[in-house]
């Protein structure tokens, strides 16, 4: 299938870019680079052999997205786009529920237009709220998030389940992440967070690589095994096989819209990712405990059933193999992505 990827150029999209590509799709990128850098688009040409067709659109701009739409010819479109940081959109929820929720109604609009009738949407476990039992199951229906981004995401999925209901033959797949870390193991792209990184594994990685003095443990009192909050973390690469899967079966989906759960079904707790990545660098890292972050849950994680059996999609790859990617990205790449 002809793709179009938005916030291709990101860290998940990136990865899913080559997965697509790799699995012998066609992949037009659109990315407004506000949060990806253009040179990650120049390894993805070099690691696929193939040329990878960009377009650097804001597409809250309704016209510019129709005009895409116009020139060009798409079987589907995976859509990662939106702004992310949890933290951020707290601070500026005007901005997150503008950005996040006119790129998708301009791509919705233009998919309409054009007779596009195949979606994958980067969702979140955020969805699940506060009072989901864990492991979070598809099947939980009062979705809520505490933070404007992850409304946005709430939002985003309703959107798209009532179009897909007006709409003959729309099939739209919503992925509810985890925790996604890692990177290719070929160490060309990986996560490259702007500023401090406010995700635990970015944060490790640049403590390994001398960027940050030491690693903060936001908590050790909490009812777990270790006191620390226990995840669900994915790697990058089972994740995008999981797009692929995802997309590949729509045309077999008999419901117009289907969440799925995108997980390994297990929790690991700061510190035993903080020890993993230890093994990986082979020598002890720094670090101190101080206080909890707010709106910081103790532990979630996935039932990822739902994707197992309609999917056909597992996560293959463990912690170790997270870290040794982690740290094979960073260490080659320091300062992440060049600028040019
Ligand atoms: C994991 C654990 C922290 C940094 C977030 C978003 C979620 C999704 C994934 C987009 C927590 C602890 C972290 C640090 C720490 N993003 N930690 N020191 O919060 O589970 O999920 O990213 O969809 O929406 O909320 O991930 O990596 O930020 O934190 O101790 O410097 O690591 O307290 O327990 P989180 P995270």
């Amino acid at each position: 299938m002809r793709v179009l990827v938005s916030g291709g150029a990101g860290y998940i999209g990136s990865h899913t870019v080559l997965s697509l590509l790799a699995s012998g799709h066609d992949v037009v990128v659109v990315d407004d680079f506000s949060n990806a850098k253009p040179s990650v688009i120049g390894r993805l040409e070099a690691l696929s052999g193939k040329h990878v067709p960009v377009h650097a659109i804001d597409l809250t701009d309704a016209e510019k997205t129709e005009r895409l739409f116009d020139h060009e010819r798409f079987d589907a479109v995976v859509h990662f786009a939106g702004f992310k940081a949890v933290g951020e959109s707290v601070a500026k929820p005007l901005a997150y529920y503008r950005n996040n929720l006119d790129s998708t109604l301009s791509l919705l609009e233009a998919m309409r237009r054009h007779d596009v009738q195949r979606l994958v949407f980067s969702s979140s476990a955020t969805v699940y709220g506060e009072h989901a039992p864990v492991p979070y199951s598809e099947d939980y229906e009062h979705l809520s998030s505490s933070s404007p981004y992850g409304q946005t995401k709430v939002m985003i999925e309703r959107i798209m389940s009532d179009v897909a209901a007006a709409t003959e033959g729309l099939r739209v797949a919503l992925l509810r992440y985890f925790n996604p870390v890692g990177a290719h193991p070929s160490g060309q792209i990986g996560e490259d967070p702007q500023g401090i990184p406010n995700n635990l594994m970015p944060f490790i990685a640049q403590v390994a690589v001398g960027r940050r003095e030491r690693l903060t443990v936001f908590g050790d009192d909490y009812d777990t095994a270790d006191g620390t909050c226990e995840r669900d973390y994915l790697h990058v690469e089972d994740l995008a096989a999981g797009h692929v899967a995802a997309l590949e079966h729509l045309d077999s989906m008999v419901t117009p819209v289907r969440a799925f759960n995108l997980g390994t079904g297990t929790g690991t707790s700061v510190l035993a990712m903080l020890h993993a990545f230890e093994r990986a660098v082979g020598r002890e890292l720094p670090y101190e405990v101080g206080p909890r972050r707010a709106g910081d849950l103790p532990a979630f994680w996935a039932d990822p059933t739902r994707a197992n059996t309609e999917l056909g999609w597992r996560a293959e790859k463990s912690i170790d193999d997270m870290c040794a990617d982690t740290w094979r990205w960073q260490q080659a790449n320091p300062q992440g992505f060049p600028d040019a």
